[in-house]
């Protein structure tokens, strides 16, 4: 009976886990969709290619679900340079989850390379500039906007000012062509945002 209780505390406990990764994975799959799906049409990409790249934005992380029976399936005293392996392994699981579910490729490829970076220092395959697909140049500036200004366990959210600038910083890791229209999307949402805000103050 006491065996039996201890097995439902453990069920209980990787579920609630396990919803709560959801659930942020899933609000930032959205985010990450929205702004590919914008910087895509902000680069005058085809209606097609702005579709595929917010169903790769949406999906990205997908490989995680799988990740995390490595990471959780073990104990505590896994090294966390192991852990982080298999972390990596994310962005290749993914590309075969989406693969097998029938995506186009361009989306496929979209996700294997999403942390790519254009100097060659990414993951899986150390691509560098444009052997990097271009829908993965796009979901790489978006994913990383995305998770800073976003809260962590760990941290608030970055505002967005703060989160361009820490952008900046890592300049290398992005693609200029990509990274300028970025900017200049993120500016008219501030400024679209701080009009709204004035527009409330003033009641009107
Ligand atoms: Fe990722």
């Amino acid at each position: 009976m006491i065996e039996s209780n201890r097995a439902d505390l453990e069920v209980d406990e990787v579920s609630t886990y396990l919803t709560e990764d959801l659930e942020t994975e899933i609000a930032h799959g959205i985010e990450v969709s929205r702004l590919a799906g914008m910087l895509a049409t902000e680069l005058k990409m085809d209606q097609e290619f702005c579709h595929d790249v917010e169903v790769a934005g949406m999906l990205h992380d997908i490989g995680k679900l799988r990740v995390s029976t490595y990471l959780y399936g073990g104990d505590d005293d896994t090294l966390n340079v192991e852990k982080l392996r298999y972390v990596r392994m994310h962005a290749t699981l993914g590309y075969q989850v989406v693969k097998e579910e029938g995506y186009p490729e361009r989306v496929c490829e979209m996700i294997l390379h999403h942390h790519e970076n254009y100097d060659g220092t990414g993951y899986p395959n150390n691509l560098v500039g444009e052997d990097i697909p271009l829908g993965a140049r796009i979901l790489r500036v978006c994913d990383v906007f995305a998770a800073l200004t976003s809260d962590r366990p760990y941290r608030k959210a970055f505002d967005n000012k703060t989160a361009v600038e820490l952008l900046i910083e890592e300049v290398r890791h992005f693609d200029m062509k990509v990274f300028l229209p970025f900017q200049s999307i993120v500016h008219d949402e501030i400024m679209r945002r701080e009009l709204s805000q004035r527009m409330n103050n003033y009641n009107i």
